[in-house]
């Protein structure tokens, strides 16, 4: 059965958002919140090591009531279940969408057990140490080529879990930029480098391109035989990776039904896995789990990824919001926003609604932001006095990791302080300056948890991974393509091939055509 294909603008709930909006635009919620001591308490979830305190956004109780009666309008419980049980809710691609079943620890698919015990193998094989390359000694470096999907997730996680990590160094080779690729092998020693090639299609020209370049250098210190002791593929294509070299043993497989950029959980995460170690990198698996089941069982109004969901719509469609910043207050999630933007931006930057027609509503919203307290001396100031409304998320951690309560209170004074500041303003409060006013009612969800462990890692990522999907059901896109990043590599390889043929005027357009003569120029 195929996702429901309901404009949500026809619905009877969006109708009545919009008259309900009527009345909530100009409103002082700080107001409205002084006036009801039992608001903080109202709009809390407590599940788990999680504290979700939604309380400081532009809602009220009829706000909420309306906002799921959208849920509902659009058959969101149909679609969450239709997902989980794989059916081709991918419809433009034909295919399951089933990244929740790499984490399902009640009904484990046989193959997908299969690959955790082959990552978990070779995984302790690398930092034990009994992996030995081509002159005998043990692995001190892992290199990650690939790019999207098959390269944020891992980067993010390995980043985040640094506290979990052991001796191993990991290193992540993406973009095409040669220079960088040259930066990250002027540190590396083939004799203890092990490199896994990590692509869904293997035909990415970035990661073939700089796999390719990876060999060569390896090549001049090694042979073609040792190949097999420091290069490993995880790709859907065992094909496409034997035939760059890999032998079968060394290809770990990944399923048709895993989007790339839901595929951390999967082999794709084989570099977290030596990064951290199998025990951590399963826990990173129930976590996510964890907040599968919350999502698939909760009731709407206590859902947290349901919750998250509905008032980012409320203010992109009807607040006209066009972006939302996201926020924690750890170094550790500095790559949390990137891996957020290709998740996010990735499935729901659609126009075309999921009955082929043209959308004339708002979709995906645009993510950003960086770690706190880093971001209140650079872009804090646009979101506290700026023209624009700008919810964001803020994620902090209540025990901090190496023990340091003096920093830690600091940080997280500064957290507390900050949503407090950006909702309450100067209101109230008679200011004579203006350039000193602040207007607060800015719309903030706190999102305060235990620890920063590799199972409440899990739980965080699945949060937002099950957020935007609830956010394309209500727009009435399919999340789960990426036909936009198309026409960019077409077009890609026709300029490639005009470079390389010293010819500018093969390209279409003749900004694009001097733009080639100007750069052939510089190279001659
Ligand atoms: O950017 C398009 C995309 O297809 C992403 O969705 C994907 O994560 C990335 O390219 C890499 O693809 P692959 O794993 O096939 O190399």
């Amino acid at each position: 059965m195929s996702l429901p294909k309901i404009n949500p603008t026809k619905t009877e709930a969006w109708k009545a958002l919009e008259a309900h909006f009527q009345e909530m635009k100009g409103l002082q919620m700080q107001d409205v919140f002084s006036k009801n001591p039992s608001r903080a308490d109202r709009f809390k979830i407590e599940w788990q090591d999680f504290y979700l305190d939604c309380s400081k956004n532009r809602i009220t109780d009829e706000t909420l009531s309306l906002l799921i009666n959208l849920a509902e309008e659009v058959k969101l419980k149909e679609a969450i279940n239709q997902q989980f049980s794989g059916e081709k809710i991918n419809e433009t691609e034909n295919r399951a969408v089933l990244h929740t079943a790499l984490r399902n620890f009640e009904n484990m698919k046989l193959e997908v057990a299969a690959t955790l015990q082959k990552m978990k193998h070779f995984s302790e094989e690398i930092i034990n140490g009994s992996h030995k390359g081509f002159t005998g000694k043990a692995v001190t470096d892992v290199v990650n080529i690939g790019i999207g999907g098959s390269h944020l997730g891992s980067e993010m996680v390995t980043e985040a879990l640094q506290f979990y990590r052991n001796n191993l160094r990991t290193h992540f080779i993406a973009n095409i930029d040669g220079d960088d690729v040259a930066e990250k092998l002027k540190n590396l020693n083939p004799e203890t480098t092990l490199f896994i090639i990590v692509s869904k299609s293997f035909t990415t020209q970035e990661t073939i391109a700089n796999a390719s370049v990876v060999r060569d250098w390896f090549l001049k210190n090694a042979s073609e035989a040792d190949i097999e002791k420091h290069f490993v593929a995880v790709s859907a294509n065992v094909k496409g990776a034997k035939d760059f070299g890999i032998s079968e043993e060394n290809i770990f497989p990944m399923q048709d039904w895993v989007g790339g950029r839901f595929s951390l959980w999967s082999s794709v995460g084989l570099s977290i896995c030596c990064a951290i170690g199998f025990k951590n990198f399963e826990a990173l698996l129930k976590g996510a789990f964890e907040m599968d089941n919350h999502f698939k069982k909760e009731d709407f109004d206590k859902n947290i990824p349901v919750l998250l969901a509905l008032f980012s719509v409320w203010y992109n469609n009807f607040f006209k919001a066009e972006s939302e910043a996201v926020v924690a207050y750890s170094q550790y999630l500095q790559k949390l926003v990137p891996y957020l933007q290709q998740a996010v931006m990735e499935s729901n930057g659609k126009s075309v609604d999921r009955n082929g027609k043209k959308i004339n509503y708002q979709t995906g919203t645009i993510v950003w932001g960086n770690v706190g307290s880093n971001s209140q001396h650079a872009f804090f100031q646009l979101l506290h006095q700026g023209t624009k409304l700008i919810p964001t998320d803020f994620i902090g951690f209540s025990e901090p990791l190496h023990g340091n309560s003096y920093n830690h209170n600091i940080l997280m004074a500064n957290f507390f302080a900050q949503t407090e500041a950006l909702w309450e303003g100067t209101f109230a409060k008679k200011v004579e300056n203006p350039f000193k006013n602040f207007e607060g009612n800015k719309p903030t969800n706190s999102i305060l948890i235990k620890k920063l462990t590799p199972k409440n890692l899990g739980s965080l990522i699945a949060l937002y991974e099950h957020k935007l999907f609830v956010q394309g059901i209500i727009w009435n896109i399919f999340s789960y393509d990426q036909w936009g990043v198309e026409l960019g590599k077409t077009v890609a390889n026709d300029t490639l091939n005009a470079i390389e043929e010293n010819n500018p005027s093969l390209v279409k357009n003749s900004s694009t055509e001097k733009l080639l003569t100007q750069f052939l120029k510089k190279l001659q």
